[in-house]
């Protein structure tokens, strides 16, 4: 059995990436988080657990916040093995949101595999999210600190502060920029920054670095979650592995919904207000909106919105010392906010 653990963006032929450098940096502690990743989501007694935890996990994704976690570490010089604990407790954190996720959206595919949801059903895909959350928090209660206890644990629940606040934004085209970054925040940089913040802490590493590394991590999160949104409306399902155009269908009110009905003539006032606010939507109506979307520079906007956080992020590295380390984390900065996976 071997996880496919995605290389999303590999440089064409030479197949050298930014994803792939920083991977290879951390490549020997990756596959223990693999390990301990596979012993951990086993159960003995509900055979359902480990085959929709297997379905979701041997599928790949990018592991990208677990790396960020191993990657931190490294930059502050870390010694000790609790990072390969912290690593797999972030990736289960992950793994359990995308569970109860792709429930509250409805998504009928994730990680180019049909969703649990759909091969299972809700109540089993909310209860193995609930058990893999469960082995998160034993799994960092065994670094024995409170401090990692206290910002995985705030994360949890900033993350589902996140996703509840987006229930009662969608639909709702009054939402404005400081909603939509609360939104954002909760629901995909909180563990971001809580990932990079906690390779800091156990590095014992000053106040100010660990402080350094939350910024980093928020500033990608907000970032990945900006590009998450546009590439939503502008990206591809067979590259990302989960079906486009499902965040217009719920009516997610997300930044390029917000510019464009800003911006947007009364006809396309009305087009949104129609297909967003009440939620009657035909058929014809996603091109419709993506030439709404690229009319008023909506998606680009998102875009330069993006780079303003990878921007934050890159500049809380300029405190640690340069080398490769360094280099690969401001390299994914980049990645970020011009993936199209
Ligand atoms: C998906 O995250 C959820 C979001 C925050 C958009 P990823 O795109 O990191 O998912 P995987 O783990 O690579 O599948
Ligand atoms: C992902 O939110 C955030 C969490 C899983 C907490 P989305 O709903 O925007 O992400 P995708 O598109 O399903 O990956
Ligand atoms: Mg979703
Ligand atoms: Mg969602």
């Amino acid at each position: 059995m071997s996880a496919r653990v995605s290389d999303p963006a590999a440089d064409g032929e030479t197949g050298a990436g930014p994803f792939e450098r920083l991977l290879a940096l951390v490549e020997d502690d990756l596959a223990r988080v693999t390990g301990l990743i596979r012993e951990r989501m086993s159960s003995e007694h509900a055979s359902r657990i480990p085959e929709i935890s297997a379905h979701l996990i041997e599928a790949g994704g990018k592991r990208l916040r677990p790396i960020l976690t191993l990657a931190a570490s490294r930059l502050c010089g870390y010694q000790g093995s609790d990072h390969i604990k912290l690593a797999t407790t972030v990736e289960f954190i992950h793994t359990a949101t995308l569970l109860h996720d792709d429930v509250v959206d409805e998504s009928g595919k994730r990680r180019g595999r049909a969703t649990a949801n759909i091969l299972w059903d809700n109540k089993s895909s909310v209860l193995v999210g609930d058990y893999l959350f469960a082995r998160a928090f034993q799994l960092m209660v065994e670094t024995g600190s409170l401090e990692v206890l206290r910002i995985l644990s705030d994360a949890s629940a900033v993350i589902a502060e996140g996703e509840v606040l987006q229930l009662t934004t969608a639909h709702d085209l009054s939402t404005d920029l400081a909603r939509y970054d609360q939104v954002i925040r909760g629901k995909t940089a909180a563990l971001f920054a809580a990932a990079t913040e906690v390779g800091g802490v156990i590095s014992d590493a000053e106040p100010q670095k660990v402080a350094a590394l939350r910024t980093y991590g928020d500033g990608l999160g907000m970032a990945f979650q900006l590009a998450d949104d546009l590439l939503d409306y502008g990206g591809s399902t067979a590259a990302l592995g989960k079906n486009t155009g499902d965040d217009f269908r719920e009516g997610k009110v997300t930044l390029p919904i917000i510019l464009a009905h800003a911006r947007g003539d009364q006809a396309a006032r009305d087009f949104w207000t129609r297909t967003i606010a009440r939620g009657k939507q035909e058929p014809g109506d996603l091109d419709q909106a993506l030439a709404y979307l690229a009319e008023t520079d909506a998606l680009a906007d998102a875009r330069k919105a993006a780079r303003g956080h990878a921007d934050r992020a890159l500049a809380a590295l300029a405190q640690f010392p340069e080398g490769e380390t360094r280099t690969a984390l401001e390299d994914i900065a980049e990645f970020v906010v011009a993936r199209a996976v």
